[in-house]
């Protein structure tokens, strides 16, 4: 019987899709991460796997796990994943993308908001007994009515975050992609911008590029240089794609004014970090997919990816999908 290794515990409706493959599934339930080593040694007697959690499918692994049929990711992000080694073993990956961009934006609009109203910071205050008399010239935030939010990377969470500030607050919408977005364009008024301008001109700046070689580190003090003094960043891709400490060095000189993070580097945030007391900061733990609703989405696609591998046959979210024009001339140079 097949076995498939789920590294956390998941729907139950998804691991019945893949149980009723007659398929044998263990999932892993302890509460903390799987070393390399543990996680190939468990796959040794696995035909596929469905990684949930910040596992590594890296060259190392994958050498490892040549065996496997199917890798199914339950995230929209692939950065821990060396394609080209997944290529070279000519194992097929897959993605959950689309049934988690309404929630992921909903939490970049989310902290969009809090930031500009310092909403983290003052109900802080109140559980320290400083809710003091009424001051008309404290606690003053930020109204987002008629400003610029700028994207980088429109696309699928981007797009759904420009939707709803434009809708909201009448936003102007600029943004910065490797290729231009047409859709958003005509339906928003969305302006392609330079990165440079991007820095220039946002008063809100929202990241949702994939975490790169390009995108890794990008914000950087330089960066932060170039943006206004009353621009909040909000990131809610990958914290890697910030420098954390140039950050910090922006919001304490009122380079920028205020940040929105859920994604930090490292994660998790050590619990003393000066970020999380600064009154323009809101920071969350990496909770951009976590909705009933859109976890639930997200275990059933990578179960039925699951399913589809272990069938021998295309996984509908493949981000490879040259593995299969590889492994179709490989039969055909047999036959
Ligand atoms: C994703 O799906 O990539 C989320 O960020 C969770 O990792």
């Amino acid at each position: 019987m097949d076995r498939v290794l789920v590294t956390r515990k998941i729907s139950e409706n998804a691991l019945t899709l893949i149980r009723d493959q007659d398929c044998e599934v263990t999932v892993y339930t302890e509460q903390r991460d799987l070393s390399q080593h543990e996680l190939i040694s468990l796959c040794q007697n696995h035909v596929a796997l469905l990684s949930v959690g910040p596992n590594k499918i890296d060259e190392q692994f994958l050498s490892a796990c040549s065996h496997l049929k199917g890798i199914a990711l339950m995230s929209v992000g692939y950065d821990r994943v060396d394609i080209g080694a997944a290529n070279r073993y000519k194992i097929p990956i897959s993605n959950t993308p689309d049934v988690l961009s309404e929630a992921a934006a909903d939490v970049a609009f989310l902290l969009m908001l809090s930031v500009a109203r310092k909403a983290f910071y003052m109900h802080k205050t109140i559980e320290r007994g400083e809710w003091g008399f009424f001051e008309p010239t404290k606690n003053l935030g930020q109204e987002l009515y008629g400003k610029t939010l700028g994207i980088l990377g429109l696309g699928r969470i981007g797009m759904e975050m420009a939707k709803k500030a434009k809708a909201a607050y009448g936003m102007s919408i600029i943004y910065h992609n490797r290729s231009r977005n047409t859709k958003a364009e005509a339906d928003l008024g969305a302006a392609y911008v330079t990165f440079d301008e991007l820095l220039m001109k946002s008063d809100v700046l929202s990241v949702h590029v994939n975490l790169t070689d390009e995108t890794r580190g990008l914000f950087n003090e330089e960066a932060f240089k170039r943006m206004k003094p009353n621009a909040i960043f909000i990131n809610t891709a990958r914290g890697a794609i910030h420098n954390e400490a140039h950050l910090l060095t922006a919001l304490q000189n009122r380079t920028i004014w205020g940040a929105g993070l859920d994604v930090t580097n490292p994660e998790p945030m050590a619990k003393d970090n000066p970020l999380l007391q600064m009154e323009n900061v809101c920071i969350l733990p990496h909770i951009g997919s976590a909705t009933e609703e859109t976890r639930e989405k997200m275990a059933l696609m990578a179960a039925r990816n699951i399913v589809k591998a272990l069938k021998g046959e295309h996984m509908p979210q493949v981000i490879n999908p040259e593995v299969y024009h590889a492994l179709k001339s490989e039969i055909k140079s047999y036959s």
